[in-house]
Order: C-alpha cells, then sequence, then structure tokens
C-alpha cells in the first residue's frame, strides 16, 4: 500500500517513526510504502528521514505523480476555507483513494460533502487524530455502529483544562497561561484554544459523525476561558465546585461554554491537559479519557486509523 503523507511536522515525524517500528512487529504492516512526503517546502519523492524536497509542486500534482492508495493528512489546519486539504481530499477520494488525516479543519467545515464523496466512490476516511488524538473516541464510536447517539459532553481542549486547573490551584491567568507555554501545552498564539475555537471543531466533527447530523463549524455558539477570573474561581472553589470549558451536543442544543461542574460529575475530575469524552446512547453511558494531544498520541490515532483501513473496518 502507497503513502503520500502532507505535513512533515511534529505529527508526520511521530508517524513515520511509529510506522518503522510498528513494522517490525505487525506483519499486517509490512508492506505499507511510504511513496512521497509533501509540505510547503515541496514535495520529497520516496521515504527518508530528514526532509529533502525534490521539486516545487502541488498536493494535487502530488497525486498524480505518486498515485497513493491512502493520503495521510498531518499539516497544519486552516479554518479558512481548509484549503489545500480540502481539495486534496475531493481529487484522492473521487479517484478511491483513502484519506487519513489528523487535521481538524477539513472535516470541521466540510464534513458531509466529504462523507458523500467517500461513500459514493468506496473510499474511506480516518480521523481518530482529529479529536483526541490516539485516545479512542472517534474509533469507539465505529465499533458502535448502531446504538444511537442522543448526548455528548467533554472536556476536548487540553490547553485550557491545564489553565483552569491551574486557576484552581491559585494562579492567575497570565501565570497559568505563561506556564502552560513554558511546558509546551499552549501555542506561542494560543487564542485558538483559549476562545473555545478548537473545542468547537472537535465537537463539530464528533456530531457529524455520532449523532449523523450535517452541521458546519460555526453553526452553534462557542465561548472560550477568556474572562474568568481567579475570584470567580475562587469563589465557586468556596462552594465545593470547579468550571470547566464544556462541549456539549443533545437533539436540541450545540455549544461550547464554560460550566460550573459539582463534584457528582465525573468531569469533576478531570484535570491539567487530560481531556474527557461522554456518550449518552441509547443503550449506556461510556465515559473515556485520556491525552487529547501529543505528536505520539495523534501519531497513534493515524496509525490505529491505517490498521483499521487494511483490517476492512474502517
Ligand atoms: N501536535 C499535536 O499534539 C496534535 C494532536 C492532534 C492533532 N494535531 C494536528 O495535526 C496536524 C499537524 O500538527 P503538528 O503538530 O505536526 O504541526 P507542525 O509541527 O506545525 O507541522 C505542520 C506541517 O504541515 C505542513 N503544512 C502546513 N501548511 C501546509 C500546506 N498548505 N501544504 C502542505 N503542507 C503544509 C508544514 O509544512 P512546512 O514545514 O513546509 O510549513 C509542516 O510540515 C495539525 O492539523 C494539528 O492540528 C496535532
Amino acid at each position: 500500500m502507497r503513502l503520500l503523507l502532507i505535513g512533515y511536522g511534529n505529527v508526520g515525524r511521530a508517524f513515520r517513526k511509529l510506522l518503522k517500528e510498528k513494522s517490525e512487529k505487525y506483519p499486517i504492516l509490512q508492506n505499507i510504502k511510504i511513496e512521497g512526503i509533501i509540505t510547503r517546502r515541496g514535495l520529497m519523492i520516496g521515504d527518508k528521514e530528514n526532509f529533502n524536497p525534490d521539486k516545487k509542486t502541488t498536493i494535487l500534482e502530488a497525486i498524480d505523480e505518486i498515485q497513493p492508495d491512502v493520503i495521510v493528512d498531518m499539516s497544519s489546519p486552516n479554518y479558512k476555507d481548509g484549503e489545500p486539504s480540502v481539495s486534496a481530499y475531493v481529487k484522492a477520494l473521487s479517484n478511491g483513494i483513502h484519506v487519513i488525516t489528523t487535521n481538524k479543519a477539513p472535516l470541521a467545515l466540510k464534513f458531509r460533502e466529504l462523507m458523500e464523496i467517500a461513500e459514493s466512490k468506496g473510499a474511506k476516511i480516518g480521523f481518530q487524530g482529529t479529536v483526541m488524538s490516539g485516545t479512542p473516541s472517534i474509533n469507539l464510536f465505529r465499533v458502535q455502529p448502531v446504538a444511537e447517539v442522543f448526548r455528548i459532553r467533554g472536556i476536548l481542549n487540553g490547553t485550557t483544562n491545564y489553565i483552569l486547573s491551574r486557576m484552581y490551584e491559585g494562579l492567575n491567568f497570565e501565570e497559568a497561561l505563561n506556564e502552560a507555554k513554558e511546558k509546551g501545552y499552549a501555542e506561542e498564539d494560543p487564542t485558538l484554544d483559549l476562545n473555545g475555537f478548537d473545542a468547537a471543531a472537535k465537537l463539530t466533527i464528533l456530531v457529524n459523525f455520532m449523532m449523523n447530523r450535517s452541521i458546519r463549524l460555526g453553526d452553534f455558539k462557542f465561548k472560550g476561558i477568556e474572562g474568568i477570573s481567579s475570584d470567580e474561581i475562587r469563589r465557586i472553589k468556596s462552594e465545593g465546585k470547579k468550571i470547566k470549558l464544556i462541549a456539549y451536543a443533545d437533539n436540541y442544543t450545540i455549544e461550547v461554554s464554560p460550566k460550573v461542574l459539582s463534584s457528582q460529575d465525573p468531569l469533576f475530575y478531570i484535570d491539567g491537559v487530560e481531556n474527557a469524552l461522554e456518550i449518552e446512547n441509547e443503550i449506556q453511558r461510556i465515559i473515556i479519557r485520556g491525552p487529547g494531544a501529543g505528536p505520539i498520541n495523534a501519531a497513534y490515532g493515524a496509525l490505529t486509523d491505517l490498521v483499521l483501513l487494511l483490517k476492512g473496518c474502517l
């Protein structure tokens, strides 16, 4: 099976390394070959650890040249229009080429359109890495395809959860944010985490996939943690409660906003960069918790999708 990787940053490198390691142990991965890697700098043909582009091409040209069976998109999200990934997926899927992605933007913007093309061409889309990285969230639903989901509730952004946890312990917002940056939990420009956008993108993907809806990022309100003061956190703490940024969806409401949780709530205990997701379906309430980010985790998500694809389970 021929792979074309799009993006070779933290996740791309972790994915390549993980694929090499696991190929030695798992025979199902032995015939997987990385045939090309493309970034903004160009296309490198073949599989080498150090990225050195052979030529300047677009992703669409690279698909023609490499003729992959699967494209694995680990490029940066573009929330304006999802490009160049959206066009790459349309071209790939239309030609029966499967897509695996850790990039949230294309699916948060064009979920239904892309799924419809995939279904009509018998191609598959794996996207475990877009929500909770390697912690099975998307792929958990793949083993429960007929249990109807009517409620989703989660802590889906590690940066904001870390900041709120540290504010609960006495830091002010600026101190908690700076600490998150120092530890590598927050990006230099953390706007999309702090204002709830990142959690909203993940919730959009979950709702489309698990609740069979057709929504786009922007169809519902989201609010982040900016403006939450230390005083407010102290007051809520004195009542035995915590504030968490909660992504929520049921049949009437979809929203991301800070909520006050009591100690009876299982999400009360999710602290630091950990993520959690509560899924209520017609037969059970499932709660999963685990790391929501990290390049190695995201690489596990993408590699898991690849194995599921090979086994016919995507
Ligand atoms: N890091 C995590 O913990 C994590 C977890 C889950 C999901 N993700 C998602 O996984 C993706 C990759 O994350 P990362 O941490 O690896 O990011 P990164 O280190 O910043 O790497 C991004 C890569 O994407 C490439 N790229 C950006 N725009 C491109 C374009 N228009 N065409 C082709 N290549 C392009 C960059 O190429 P240049 O070097 O040429 O600019 C770079 O190789 C992102 O969508 C991220 O949201 C990340």
